[in-house]
C-alpha cells in the first residue's frame, strides 16, 4: 500500500523524507515522489518504479536547503503506476501539495464538479481531486480548507498537504488509513504511514486516530478533531523499537532476518506472561473479567491471509485445551456473511500490522453486534489495538519483508498462551499441564536456533532439483493442516509458484488427480496422533509417483523407504509442531524465491499493509 513521509524541522529535508521512504518500501509500490520548499517554492520530483530512480533523477538535490516537504510511496489504485499519476499532486497555482494513501470514492463526482467550475486536472488519479478541493476552500486559512474538503470525501485516507502560503507547516489527516505523528525537541516533527521511517530520530509517537487532523510543525503539534473542529489532547507513546530493527543487519533479505530472529521474536512473546512456579498465565491487556470469560460461549477467529492460518491452528488448540466451540473466518468473508453473534460470543481478530482493512472492518462488525473484541497484534497503537477492548501483542519487532514470518510464528506462541489463559480460567486445564506447556514453548524457542542454520544448508541444497517447478503441493493433517497452506502461500507470493495446501485426507477427493511424476509435494508428516493417517496418504501419493519431500520427526526410519527427499526435525510437544514446521516451509520457500531471482522482500502486487478492501 502507499506509504507517506513527511518531515518539518532543522535536518536537511530530503536525506530525512529519502530514507523515510526506503523504510516504508516493504508496504509495496510502483511509484514514488517527494516535494519540498525552496526559496518560497515548491519543488517537485516523482518517478516510476522503484526508489532508487526517484533517487537518480534526485542526485543533485540532496543537499537542497529545504527542511519542510513530503514524500509518498504509490501502490496504484486509480490511473497506472505512472510519473504523471505518482504523488504529490498539485492544485491549480502550483502552490499547494497533497500526498494521499487511500480510496477516495466519490472522486467521480468531485472532479466532475471541479472541472466544472475551471480546475484542470494533470493525472487519472482520485488523489488530485483533494488538492482542487482544497484550492477551491483556500481563503488564508489552509487548516479551515482541508477540513472543508476532507467533509466532502467519501472513502479512506491519510493525507499530507503542504502550501506556499504557510512555509513553516505540514497539515496531516488520517480517516481508516494509518498515519503517526513523531515528534523530537531538537529534531522537529515527522510524519509518516507506519513507525520505522521515524526510528532513527524519536521514540516519541503520537498516534493519530479516524477523523483527526494535525497541524504540525517544527517544535509543535496540535490534533483537531474533524467532526467538531476542536483540539484533541493525545497522548505521546514511547515506543521501544530501535532502528537497527527495521535494518538487515547482515542478512541477504529481511525475510531471511525475520527468520532467524523468530526464536527471539517468540521468547519476547511469552517472556513475563507464564508463571514459572504454578503455569499461571497472565494477559493483563486483555482487559476481560473472569466473568466475561466465563460467558463465553464462541470464539470467533477472523484474521486473512498468514493470519488466517495462525487462526486455523489455534482452534485445534482452544477446542481441544478450553472447551469453547471456535468459528474462524477470513476477515472478508465474514464482513458478508449472517453472523449470529453477540455478548456471549468473543471476537478475537489476528493481525501482525493491525491495519488491515477487512479485518477492521470484521471487529467493528462484531462490536455492533455485542461482542467483545480482542486482538493480537504485532504494531502497538495500531487502529485495531485501539478499537478493540483488549490486545495481545505479539513482541516479534518490526517485520519488513512483505512474507509474514515471525510475526506469524509470534501469532502462533501467543495464541497458544491465549489457548493455555483460557483453560485455566475455565478449569479444563491442570496446573502441571499448563507449566509443562509453557515450558516447552521455551523450550522450542531453543530447539529452533539450534537447528536454523543448518536447516538453511539443507534446504539450499535440496530445492536446486525443485526450484524451477511450475507448480507445488503442500499436505499436513490436523494442527499442521494450516501449516501446508502457510507453506503453499508462502511459496506462491514470494517465487510465483502455483502451489496449494490441502489437509492430506482431502487430495483423494480431487487434487490427487494433479500428481503425476513432476508434481513436487511437501507432506508434513510429525509422528504425531495422525501420524499413521498421514503416511497412509503420503503412499497414496507415492503410488502415483509424485515427487515427494517429506518433514518429519528425527529417527523416523519409515520415511526412508518413500523418498530420498527427507528433512527431519526435533521431536518437541505434539502441540507446537505447527510452529516447528513453519520453519523448513518458510526456508523452502525463502531459497527457491531467492534461487529464481526474485525480489524476496517486496513480491509482485503485494502490499505488507493491505489498508484497503
Ligand atoms: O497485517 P495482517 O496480519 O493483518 O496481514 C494479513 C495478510 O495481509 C498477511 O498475512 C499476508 O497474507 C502476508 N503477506 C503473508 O505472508
Amino acid at each position: 500500500m502507499c506509504g507517506i513521509v513527511g518531515y518539518v524541522g532543522k535536518r536537511r529535508l530530503v536525506p530525512v523524507v529519502l530514507e523515510g521512504l526506503k523504510r516504508l518500501e516493504y508496504r509495496g509500490y510502483d511509484s514514488a515522489g517527494i516535494v519540498y520548499l525552496q526559496d518560497g517554492k515548491l519543488v517537485k520530483f516523482r518517478s516510476e518504479g522503484k526508489l532508487q530512480n526517484l533517487e537518480h533523477i534526485m542526485a543533485d538535490a540532496m543537499g537542497a536547503p529545504a527542511h519542510i516537504g513530503l514524500g509518498h510511496t504509490r501502490w496504484a489504485t486509480h490511473g497506472a503506476p505512472t510519473t504523471a499519476n505518482a504523488h504529490p499532486h498539485s492544485d491549480c497555482t502550483g502552490d499547494l501539495v497533497v500526498v494521499h494513501n487511500g480510496i477516495i470514492e466519490n472522486y467521480h463526482s468531485l472532479r466532475k464538479e471541479l472541472i466544472e467550475k475551471g480546475h484542470s486536472f494533470a493525472s487519472e488519479t482520485d488523489t488530485e481531486v483533494l488538492a482542487h478541493l482544497i484550492e477551491e476552500y483556500l481563503d488564508g486559512d489552509l487548516r479551515a480548507a482541508v477540513t472543508q474538503a476532507l467533509s466532502r470525501i467519501e472513502g479512506s485516507y491519510a493525507i499530507g498537504v503542504l502550501w506556499t502560503g504557510m512555509p513553516d507547516t505540514l497539515i496531516a489527516a488520517r480517516n481508516h488509513s494509518p498515519l503517526v505523528i513523531g515528534v523530537h525537541e531538537e529534531d522537529g516533527g515527522f510524519l509518516a504511514s507506519d513507525i520505522p521511517p521515524l526510528l532513527p530520530y524519536t521514540e516519541q509517537i503520537v498516534f493519530l486516530d479516524d477523523q483527526e487532523l494535525v497541524v504540525l510543525q517544527a517544535n509543535n503539534h496540535t490534533v483537531y478533531s474533524l467532526v467538531t473542529g476542536e483540539v484533541v489532547e493525545k497522548k505521546i507513546e514511547t515506543i521501544s523499537w530501535n532502528a537497527g530493527m527495521a535494518e538487515k543487519g547482515g542478512y541477504k533479505h529481511f525475510m531471511l532476518k525475520e527468520i532467524y530472529e523468530q526464536p527471539q521474536a517468540i521468547i519476547n512473546t511469552v517472556s513475563g506472561r507464564i508463571n514459572p512456579e504454578n503455569g499461571s498465565v497472565d494477559l493483563p491487556e486483555m482487559n476481560l473479567s473472569d466473568a466475561d470469560i466465563a460467558g463465553i460461549e464462541r470464539i470467533f477467529l477472523i484474521a486473512c491471509g498468514t493470519s488466517w492460518h495462525a487462526a486455523l491452528v489455534a482452534k485445534y488448540w482452544i477446542e481441544r485445551w478450553a472447551g469453547i466451540p471456535v468459528e474462524v473466518d477470513i476477515a472478508s468473508e465474514f464482513r458478508y456473511r449472517t453472523l449470529l453473534i453477540d455478548e456471549r460470543v468473543l471476537t478475537v481478530s489476528i493481525s501482525q500490522s493491525g491495519e488491515t482493512a477487512d479485518t477492521l472492518a470484521g471487529i467493528r462488525l462484531a462490536k455492533q453486534l455485542g461482542s467483545k473484541i480482542v486482538t493480537i497484534c504485532n504494531v502497538v497503537g495500531s487502529t485495531m489495538t485501539r478499537e478493540a477492548d483488549g490486545t495481545i501483542y505479539t513482541h516479534a519487532g518490526p517485520e519488513i519483508g512483505v512474507a509474514s514470518t515471525k510475526a506469524f510464528t509470534s501469532q502462533l506462541a501467543a495464541l497458544f498462551l491465549f489457548t493455555l489463559f483460557l483453560a485455566e480460567k475455565r478449569g479444563s486445564m491442570e496446573a502441571a499441564k499448563r507449566l509443562e506447556f509453557g515450558k516447552e514453548l521455551i523450550r522450542l524457542a531453543a530447539v529452533i536456533e539450534k537447528i536454523l542454520p543448518a536447516l538453511q544448508d539443507e534446504i539450499k541444497e535440496l530445492i536446486e532439483s525443485y526450484y524451477d517447478s511450475r507448480d507445488f503441493l503442500f499436505v499436513g493433517r490436523g494442527l499442521n493442516f494450516p501449516i501446508a497452506m502457510e507453506g503453499a502461500l508462502k511459496l506462491k507470493e514470494i517465487s510465483y509458484i502455483h502451489a496449494e495446501g490441502y489437509a492430506s485426507g482431502e487430495l483423494k477427493h480431487g487434487p490427487i488427480a494433479l500428481i503425476d511424476k513432476d508434481m513436487p509435494i511437501l507432506a508434513l508428516a510429525p509422528q504425531d496422533a495422525v501420524y499413521q493417517k498421514s503416511i497412509s496418504n503420503i503412499e497414496e501419493i507415492k503410488a502415483r509417483q509424485g515427487r515427494l519431500i517429506l518433514i518429519g520427526t528425527e529417527g523416523d526410519q519409515h520415511l526412508k523407504s518413500i523418498t530420498d527427499d527427507i528433512i527431519y526435525l526435533p521431536k518437541v510437544l505434539e502441540e507446537l509442531n505447527p510452529i516447528l514446521y513453519t520453519i523448513p516451509a518458510q526456508l523452502l520457500s525463502y531459497e527457491i524465491a531467492s534461487r529464481r531471482g526474485c525480489d524476496v522482500d517486496q513480491p509482485r502486487n503485494l502490499a505488507k499493509s493491505v489498508t484497503v478492501e
